[in-house]
């Protein structure tokens, strides 16, 4: 596979260190060089590289301030991800720092090595990388529907149905097993609506007892029972112009269902307890993961009410049969709990990866959400594992999950690399004596397996 190479962009007035650093970087990186700040701007606007290396010494503005730093804030107000490695020898040290606290990514000390150089570079392109699937995830931008998450073809074209009854002021039953995402789909349908401005009300009809169902749906005036101490507006009020999302609807008794039935019809209420007849202007959505088919049979769901919710019905596949989604559902949880747990995001493991996509997830979303939530507080490695998210590999774990020789050899390589690297204190040349290596080959080794060591400053 060819893949084409990565844009970097180095700034550097001294013409031989130009010419040898894209000499040494050519065979990975597409490099681009400017002498200045001006020119270095031009080209960043036009290219985009991700990473850039900037010399912090490069001449002075005529008002004597730093060249360097000036570049520095121009490129990250133009784009704020971009990873700059400032460049700078000893007399800069000051100036270094004051770059890292602008928001520079690194800074290195000169003389440049071109090896560590790459490794560095290597690591900035993969934490840009992280970041951009972040910002894209947490955005919501993998579906058309805000904050539903979704890649396969079943939930798109469930999508385009949520976009397409949206605007029509029509009832949609969702159904699907427990954790699809039944209420996070009516959610979407109201942002997508004319109502979106006002409220969206859910009223789950498992959670309530039945004895206050009843007012929980039309509310109650005061002394209307035992109880009723003051006034109370009902959930159906409470969503006039807006959406009410009867959850659960399943499990509302039959006395109920009729009063709910007289609703539909008349669009009006009475309060229990009241005289007067309110009407109330909502549209309705509801969702069950009752088989409501066979209830009507048997007589405990009222089919009038059926067809009354149910003017376009939607029903969300599970998890185990939207291929794709899993996986991305995961990193989308992965990105949103970093930020909300401001911890540095972590990759899953390939192994991770295989089980997220081949286990059966019986809880569906809900499920993969708290094992996700749940590993990112347990990953201490640098990646999270199927252990971290205490999924066992099935019993009959296919092929793709054995690992290929190559990849029993490059755990091994990489192992090793870390014992060395503690043994020496992270010192690479000492490293690769005691690994019988030459220190080109240990960085090759580390870049491969996408290893950072801590750098010491040559002093
Ligand atoms: N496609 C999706 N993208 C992002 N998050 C999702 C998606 N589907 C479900 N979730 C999340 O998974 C969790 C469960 O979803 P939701 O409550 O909508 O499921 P449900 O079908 O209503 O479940 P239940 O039947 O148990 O009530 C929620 O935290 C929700 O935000
Ligand atoms: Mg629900």
């Amino acid at each position: 596979m060819t893949e084409e190479k990565r844009k970097i962009l180095i700034v550097e007035d001294d013409l031989g260190i130009r010419t040898q650093m894209k000499w040494a970087l050519a065979e990975e990186f597409e490099v681009l060089a400017a002498e200045e700040g001006p020119k270095a701007l031009e080209m960043f606007d036009r290219y985009r590289p991700r990473v850039v290396i900037l010399d912090l010494g490069l001449p002075p503005d005529p008002n004597g301030a730093s060249e360097g730093l000036a570049v520095l804030e121009d490129l990250l107000k133009l784009a704020p991800l971009t990873k700059v490695i400032v460049a700078s020898g000893n007399e800069e040290r000051a100036n270094a720092l004051k770059a890292v606290s602008l928001g520079a990514y690194d800074f290195y000390p000169k003389p440049i090595d071109p090896d560590a150089m790459r490794l560095i570079i290597n690591r900035a392109l993969h934490l840009y990388d992280l970041e951009e699937e972040n910002e894209q995830l947490v955005k919501g931008q993998t579906s058309p529907l805000t904050g539903l998450v979704a890649s396969s073809s079943k939930m798109m074209s469930l999508c385009r149905t949520a976009e397409r009854v949206a605007t029509a002021n029509i009832a949609v039953l969702i159904t699907g097993e427990s954790g699809t995402g039944k209420e996070i789909l009516a959610r979407s349908i109201h942002d997508l609506s004319a109502r979106s401005g006002q409220n969206f009300v859910a009223i789950n009809c498992a959670a309530i007892p039945d004895n206050l169902l009843e007012s929980e749906l039309f509310g109650h005036e005061k002394g209307a029972f035992t109880g009723a101490v003051k006034q109370t507006i009902g959930k159906v009020e409470q969503a006039h112009l807006g959406t009410l999302f009867l959850d659960e609807i399943g499990d509302m008794p039959l006395s109920l269902q009729s009063k709910l039935l007289r609703f539909l019809q008349n669009r009006t209420i009475e309060r229990i307890g009241g005289r007067k007849e309110i009407s109330v202007d909502v549209r309705v959505l509801s969702a069950t993961n009752c088989d409501l088919a066979a209830m009507m049979k048997e007589g405990s769901f009222r089919e009038d009410l059926f067809y009354r919710l149910n003017e376009v019905s939607m029903h969300i596949p599970p998890l185990r049969e939207r291929p794709g989604d899993a996986i991305l559902l995961a990193k989308y949880f992965r990105a949103k709990y970093s930020k909300d747990f401001q911890r540095a995001p972590k990759s899953f493991t390939t192994e991770a990866l295989a089980i997220i996509g081949s286990y059966s997830w019986p809880g569906n979303v809900r499920e993969l959400e708290n094992r996700v939530k749940r590993s990112m507080l347990m990953a201490d490695g640098k990646g999270i594992t199927a252990t971290d998210l205490d999924l066992d590999l099935p019993a009959d774990a296919d092929s793709a999950l054995i690992p290929t020789l190559r990849q029993i050899r490059m755990q091994a390589e990489s192992d090793a690399v870390i014992r060395a690297l503690a043994l020496t204190n992270n010192n690479v040349s000492d490293a690769s004596q005691l690994l019988g290596v030459s220190r080109p080959t240990l960085y090759e080794i580390m870049r491969t397996a996408n290893m950072v060591i801590k750098r010491k400053d040559r002093s």
